[in-house]
């Protein structure tokens, strides 16, 4: 048995999640052919990325005998309602860390979406006032010890080494439905953001010895530094997973050019993609990630940068929950 394959886990996510074809965008991309991998449609509590990162950061600390989860985030983080699910799921008590996020529409966002789930699943809301989110969450977690409980930190997005292990899951996942179904896939696009999916999509690829492009659409940093964390937590994974591999210096792609002014805060693009991918494919996409990636693909696709020859495959991270917090936007 690998490294990795020893690593624990508590399973969560109902996988495979589907893979599909999207003939109709695929033609007016102007591409050869499109497919998205449904991870809006992983089945904790509204879906999305986050329960693959979950399955191994919440056997870690099940493992450490926690009884406590505590997570950061913003005030719609999709990885902060996934984290409450999980811990509602397995009998935890859920701590979150959440803070407001400049430049969003307010009209429904303290009170809809994300939010509004957290609470239905039972986790207690901390608002972070002061910007030091860890500081916060580290005197919460105090707290806890303080009464004898004990509590499990899990970072930002779930984006360290063993979160990330979630996706390089995923990435065997998505082997196995290329070799099963002989689709031709040129490329992988995704939103990136703290970087544990795209980094742990990449360790599994590589572990497998698959050379497929993994472009991250950035949404809250410029592609440089954006590529830089990916890396890093990249080299943390393969050293995890006990694999011993130069890195080719292309092998991180990440592009900035589409997050707009700043994380969660809406573009045109990406409430155009937003709607052409719902009314046209029945299919939706979130404003801060999804649909911020998507708009990234249409227009690379439209300046030729994706080739008309290509095959795509667009990973659809889940979010879905965030629009009805962006209600004044639709
Ligand atoms: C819907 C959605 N897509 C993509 C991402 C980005 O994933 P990562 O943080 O692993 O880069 C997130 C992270 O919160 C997300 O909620």
């Amino acid at each position: 048995m690998s490294a990795f394959d020893q690593i624990p886990r508590s399973p969560i996510v109902h996988s495979p999640t589907p893979l599909e074809s999207l003939p109709r965008l695929a033609e007016r991309l102007g591409i050869r052919s499109l497919y998205i991998k449904r991870d809006d449609c992983t089945g904790l509590a509204g879906g999305g990325n986050k329960a693959r990162k979950l399955e191994y950061l919440v056997a870690d600390a099940l493992l450490a005998g926690a009884d406590t989860l505590i997570t950061i985030g913003g005030i719609q983080s999709n990885h902060a309602r996934q984290t409450a699910a999980a811990a509602a799921r397995f009998g935890l008590r859920c701590m979150l860390v959440l803070e407001d996020v400049p430049g969003t529409p307010k009209t429904d966002y303290y009170n809809n979406g994300n939010l509004l789930l957290d609470k239905l699943l039972g986790a207690e809301v901390h608002i972070c006032e002061d910007g030091d989110c860890d500081a916060l969450a580290e005197k919460l977690a105090k707290k806890v010890r303080s009464t004898g409980n004990t509590p499990y930190i899990i970072p930002v997005g779930g984006s360290n080494e063993l979160g990330a292990m979630g996706y390089v899951r995923c990435a065997r996942e998505i082997l196995e439905e290329i070799e099963t179904h002989q689709l031709p896939i040129d490329r992988i696009v995704l939103a990136s953001g703290s970087a544990g999916t795209q980094a742990g999509l990449l360790a599994g690829l590589l572990d497998a010895g698959r050379h497929i492009p993994v472009l991250g659409i950035c949404v809250s940093r410029d592609g440089s530094s954006q590529q830089a964390l990916v890396e890093a937590l990249l080299d943390k994974v393969l050293q995890r997973m006990e694999i011993d591999q130069p890195l080719r210096p292309d092998l991180v792609q990440a592009n900035g050019h589409y997050y707009g002014e700043g994380y969660g805060i809406p573009t045109a693009e990406m409430q155009k993609a937003v709607e052409l991918v719902a009314s046209g494919e029945g299919i939706l996409l979130d404003p801060v990630y999804t649909g911020k990636a998507m708009a990234g693909l249409i227009d690379l696709c439209r300046m030729g940068e994706i080739g008309s020859d290509e095959n795509v495959l667009f990973l659809h991270t889940g979010g879905s929950p965030g629009l009805f917090a962006y209600r004044e936007l639709f």
